[in-house]
């Protein structure tokens, strides 16, 4: 799926750190609100004949307001001038939209190539931390889905080139600089399996997509098929693809860089990669992005691609369960009893909560690993974008230090997380009648949590005490990219940025 009709779908942004002023390129100047123009250090960089013109055209005493001007100086140089705002409210999250704004807005002037200054994106930050930020979301703003346009004959419009210039010259800075930008790729790379059609991107499609990330990268990959799935005792897995002429797949990757004895997080992600709802069919408006119900999937496969290519030294393992949620004469019904791997036996009460079927079974399988944490991404629920919006992805997690930690972090990537609770008392809405557990709650109330209280009874073993320390990412809320984001539309790829630098540092 890398090529379609001969193009390429991800653009090669070269991204390196300058010392000295390239004589191509624009000029990029982010200006902080009340702060003079005249006192950026790219200026002295400049003729006196353009930095006159510079200053009178911006109005020395400073830019106002946040808006970009694009400039052709007397010698021919292009630039750019971003306002953003002043400095005591210039936060990490506006750094973050900052960077990407650069990106789009030199895009909008067809600027192939671009100077910036990295202490202009610096918001109480580092200047690695910077350094990685910066990577990462010019990266991410550079991307768009083409990959089944024709292209324009011009070519498409990216931007090509970016130096960024500090007056630090630390190699550190040029390794976060590069660390960063692979992040920014791996999302990418994600938002690209998530965009593709449910008519290409199916179990299979998903499972090669997993070996081919795996080659590129450098991480081990087996797929487990229907036959495999049913000796493991998968019934969710398999009750859920049963409508659906596409074989379920059961993708496990293995990456396994650290010591020996260091106990592996495990990372599993949701690979529905058409959710229809089933019998229990989507309305027009609700089933319409369903092809990026396998979003927590792409997500595993490629915070996998981004350890391994930062060469991260640690044991992480990814599982991947893949189906296809179909309405038809061989559907899972409501009133099924599926005996998961665990033994447990689901109800299903509503053939559309599919996604914690299938991940119960992921759950139990996680525990052969015995892993120190276990962290599940999932587009899970409605009701998390019900509670939420669509800036924050919902975090759910049986260790506090852990949810504190992916909390700063999401502040830091742009991958924002927020908690809600895992208390014992919701356990009573997923009561099942005939069965163990019913896969939705009796209320019309607190969908997400009953998604999430759900996953728990998978966590447990034989005597009812959590296996492992475990996070749940309901990232259903930021599945799409949002207006003023300054991201393409389609999918965002969440929790990749986030989960890539957690695990770094963790
Ligand atoms: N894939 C959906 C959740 C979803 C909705 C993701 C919107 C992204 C955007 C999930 O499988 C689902 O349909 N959940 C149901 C659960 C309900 C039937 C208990 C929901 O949220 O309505
Ligand atoms: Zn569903
Ligand atoms: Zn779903």
């Amino acid at each position: 799926m890398d090529e379609f009709g001969g193009q390429t779908i991800i653009f090669q942004m070269k991204l390196e750190l300058i010392k000295k002023l390239p004589t191509e390129g624009a000029i990029v100047f982010v200006i902080k609100e009340g702060v003079s123009l005249k006192t950026h250090p790219f200026l002295k960089f400049l003729g006196e004949e353009d930095k006159k013109y510079i200053e009178t055209v911006t109005n020395a005493s400073g830019a106002s307001g946040i808006s970009n001007k694009f400039l052709i100086l007397p010698s021919g140089r292009k630039t750019l001038i971003i306002s953003v705002p002043a400095k005591d409210k210039f936060t990490g999250r506006k750094a973050i939209l900052s960077a990407r704004r650069v990106i789009v807005a030199a895009r909008s002037e067809k600027l192939a190539q671009i100077v910036v200054l990295l202490e202009d994106f610096q918001a109480r930050t580092s200047p690695q931390e910077t350094a990685t930020m910066l990577g990462t979301q010019l990266e991410i703003a550079n991307f768009e889905f083409v990959a089944y346009k024709t292209a324009p004959k011009e070519g498409w419009n990216f931007v090509e080139e970016v130096g960024v210039f500090s007056k630090y010259s630390l190699e550190s800075l040029r390794k976060a600089l590069e660390a960063g930008k692979v992040v920014g790729e791996e999302v990418n790379a994600a938002r690209v399996l998530s965009n593709t059609p449910g008519g290409d991107m199916t179990p299979a499609g998903l499972a090669e997509a997993a070996l081919q990330a795996g080659k590129k990268s450098g991480f081990k990959v087996t797929i487990l098929d229907e036959k495999e799935i049913t000796k493991l005792g998968m019934g969710g897995v398999l009750g859920v693809s049963k409508g659906s002429v596409e074989k379920p797949r059961f993708i496990v990757i293995e990456y396994l860089r650290g010591k020996k004895s260091e106990k592996p997080v495990v990372i599993v992600g949701k690979g529905v990669t058409f959710d229809t709802g089933g019998l229990n069919l989507k309305p027009t408006q609700a089933i319409y992005e369903m092809h990026m119900d396998m979003s927590g999937g792409a997500a595993t496969i490629h915070i996998l691609g981004a350890l391994a290519r930062l060469n991260v030294k640690k044991n992480v393992i990814g599982l991947v369960p893949a189906v296809e949620n179909m309405p038809s004469g061989s559907s899972f019904r409501p009133g099924d009893l599926l005996k998961s791997m665990s033994g447990k036996t689901i109800e299903v009460t509503n053939t559309d909560a599919e996604g914690r079927v299938i991940l119960a079974d992921a759950l139990e399988y996680a525990k052969r690993y015995n892993p120190r944490l276990v962290v599940d991404i999932a587009t899970l629920t409605g009701a998390a974008l019900v509670a939420l919006g669509q800036r924050a992805s919902a975090i759910f997690s049986t260790s506090a230090p852990v949810e504190r930690s992916l909390r700063a972090i999401g502040e830091e990537t742009g991958d924002f997380v927020w908690p809600l609770p895992l208390w014992e008392e919701y356990e009573e809405d997923i009561k099942g009648m005939f069965g163990d557990f019913a896969n939705s709650g009796k209320s019309r109330w607190g969908g997400a949590i009953e998604g999430a209280v759900f996953l728990r009874q998978f966590i447990r073993d034989k005597e009812g005490n959590d296996a492992y320390p475990w996070v749940h990412l309901d990232i259903a809320p930021r599945m799409t990219s949002v207006d003023g984001e300054f991201l393409a539309k389609g999918a965002a790829a969440p929790s990749v940025a986030l989960l890539t630098q957690f695990l770094r540092e963790y």
